[in-house]
């Protein structure tokens, strides 16, 4: 029996892939390396010392689904493939609906044409919106996205409820994952976004190996300790794992079932530059400039549905987080490109 990864190149599903093949899992990806590059599933062979089975495809593309799914025993399927910046969704929403929503769809379609039962799929604390109680839990309301991305990820949410209520032989996992960062501890794989980076640990780090000049903090006038945002930074080899603990849960365990994956701790950005700077013993350059246009002030989770029914909790403190981000930037400070 294998697991088909969708989205396995990218960041987080090559993260989970190194996790699923250290329990043993044979494991089938299907990317098609349209944020990704195919030396991260290499470097995930030289980690684990096991195979991948990779298909460069699209998730669109029923011809190579139908394929995958004739030729592999597969029992579950881990949906990492989307597009995920925000800004870009903004220019380009029908680009991140069609690829999201539709994509989505047709994975489900033809799981449940080749009677695949199992979906995990990779969600975000955006579908809170602006959270109406902090920390976050999973029956706070959803729905109040701000751009195109997060209103994606709120549609197939509700897309997988409806169907599951259709077709009750599924088990639908959905993970609302947090801020995730960091990276492999070999510093063999990690984050390698395209051009500047969006997210502020890949600025950070950007920053100190020279490539970018200075850190922008948007906003130092918010309603939090610091003034600035604060967030729920979760390392992205506790999410890898939450991953193989949704699995093992609900294998064959029919219906909806939905999580949070964070650490329950707000961080702000000033604690994020401060814990840089201490633990790599490097200076970070920063400057306040105006808040970012759908920020919010404060997002952290209650992750205690996941500890109580996972048996899931983050084990990576911020010390770890900001050293391997900075031994995997250092070391491939052009990400998989060198
Ligand atoms: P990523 O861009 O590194 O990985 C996504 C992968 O999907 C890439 O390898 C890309 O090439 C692939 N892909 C995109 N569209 C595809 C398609 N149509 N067919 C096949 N492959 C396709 O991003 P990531 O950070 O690893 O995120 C993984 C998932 O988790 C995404 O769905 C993302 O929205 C979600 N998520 C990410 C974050 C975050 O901050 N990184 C937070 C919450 C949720
Ligand atoms: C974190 C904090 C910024 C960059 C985004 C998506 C969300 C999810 C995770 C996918 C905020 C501040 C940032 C910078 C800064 N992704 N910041 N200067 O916005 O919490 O969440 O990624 O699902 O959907 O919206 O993460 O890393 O962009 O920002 O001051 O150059 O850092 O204002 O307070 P965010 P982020």
């Amino acid at each position: 029996m294998a697991i088909l990864i969708t989205g396995g190149a990218g960041y987080i599903g090559s993260h989970t892939v190194v996790e699923l093949l250290n329990a043993n899992k044979e494991i089938v990806v299907l990317d098609n390396l349209s944020n990704s590059s195919k030396i991260s599933l290499e470097r995930v062979e030289k980690i684990t010392g096991k195979t991948v089975t990779f298909y460069e495809g699209d998730i669109l593309d029923r011809t190579i689904l139908q394929k995958i799914f004739s030729q592999h025993n597969i029992e579950s399927v881990i949906h990492f493939a989307g597009l995920k910046a925000v800004g870009e969704s903004v220019r380009k929403p029908l680009h991140y609906y069609q690829n999201n929503i539709t994509g989505s769809i047709t994975l489900v379609e033809e799981m449940l044409k080749a009677n695949v039962n199992n979906l995990v799929f990779s969600s975000s604390a955006t579908v809170y919106g602006d959270p109406e109680i902090i920390p976050i839990t999973e029956d706070c309301k959803v729905g109040g996205t701000t751009n195109p991305y997060g209103t994606s990820k709120f549609m197939v949410e509700r897309i997988l409820e409806d169907t599951v209520n259709a077709y009750p032989q599924l088990s639908v996992v959905i993970l609302r994952y947090f801020n995730p960062v960091g990276a492999h501890k070999s510093g063999l794989i990690g984050e390698d976004p395209n051009g500047i980076p969006n997210n502020l640990l890949p600025y950070i780090s950007q920053v100190a190996v020279g490539k970018l000049p200075e850190l922008s903090i948007f906003g130092n006038d918010y309603n939090t300790p610091d003034g600035t945002g604060v967030r729920d930074y979760i390392h992205v080899v506790d999410l890898a794992i939450g991953h193989l603990k949704a699995l093992e849960k609900h294998q064959d365990d029919r219906g909806y079932h939905v999580y949070n994956l964070g650490t329950g701790i707000g961080y702000s950005v000033l604690d994020m530059v401060k814990a840089f700077e201490k633990v790599n013993n490097i200076k970070v350059p920063y400057k306040f400039v105006e808040r970012r246009a759908g920020d919010i002030a404060t997002c952290y989770s209650d992750p205690q549905k996941a500890f109580e029914k996972l048996g899931w909790k983050t084990e990576h403190n911020l010390e770890q987080m900001m050293q391997d981000t900075w031994n995997w930037q250092k070391n491939n400070p052009n990400g998989y490109q060198n």
